[in-house]
């Protein structure tokens, strides 16, 4: 498995594998292809990163800027991440999520907000804190990673192309 910043030409491969590793999820709106898109279009994939194996694009995930207390800064959104459904908990999200935080870190970035299941997220050092939250997050699922030990605090805001139906 080899994993690389996504390529002119991915995007088709990106969208397919998006809607089949969110199909099936109670969660889902199943917005998330459209989402990948619409932060594409809008020019805010800080990172667009595929996994892919003998040339099939198998996991995907995408990295784009947050707003804390509305004031952009050097913190990032990770998700929609995907893998397809029968190459799941195999190791390829948390390659991705590992590189993707790798990345970030080299890049000089403060840290990394989700929303997501904490049993999945804790390994990678994600923690819920009380004092930094986003509208309409369910209990425990918006989590933050500081890369350098600042805590932000407030009210964090994913990209409006999040809001896409
Ligand atoms: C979530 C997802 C990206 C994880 O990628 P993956 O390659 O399947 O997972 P990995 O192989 O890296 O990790 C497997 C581990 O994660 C756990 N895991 C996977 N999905 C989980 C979830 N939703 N909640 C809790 N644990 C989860 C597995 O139990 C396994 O745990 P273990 O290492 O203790 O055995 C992938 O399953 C997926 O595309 N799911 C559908 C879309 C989705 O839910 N995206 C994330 C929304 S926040």
């Amino acid at each position: 498995m080899q994993i690389r910043q996504e390529r002119p030409g991915d995007a088709t491969f990106i969208r397919a594998l998006t809607d089949a590793a969110f199909k099936d999820m109670p969660f889902s709106d199943q917005t998330e292809a459209k989402v990948v898109d619409a932060l594409r279009a809008a020019g805010v994939l800080t990172l667009s990163l595929v996994a892919t194996e003998g040339g099939d694009v198998i996991g995907h995930v995408a990295f784009s800027p947050v707003t804390i207390n509305g004031r952009a800064g050097d913190w990032y959104g990770l998700g929609p991440v995907s893998v397809w459904p029968d190459r799941q908990r195999a190791g390829v999200g948390q390659a991705l999520i590992r590189d993707g935080l790798d990345r970030l870190r080299s890049m000089g970035a403060g840290g990394c907000v989700l929303l997501g299941a904490p049993a999945y997220y804790h390994r990678f050092g994600f923690e819920s804190d009380p004092d930094l939250y986003t509208p309409d997050a369910p209990p425990g699922a918006f989590q933050r990673l500081s890369f350098n030990g600042s805590r932000p605090t407030g009210e964090v805001r994913f990209h409006p192309a999040f809001d896409v139906q």
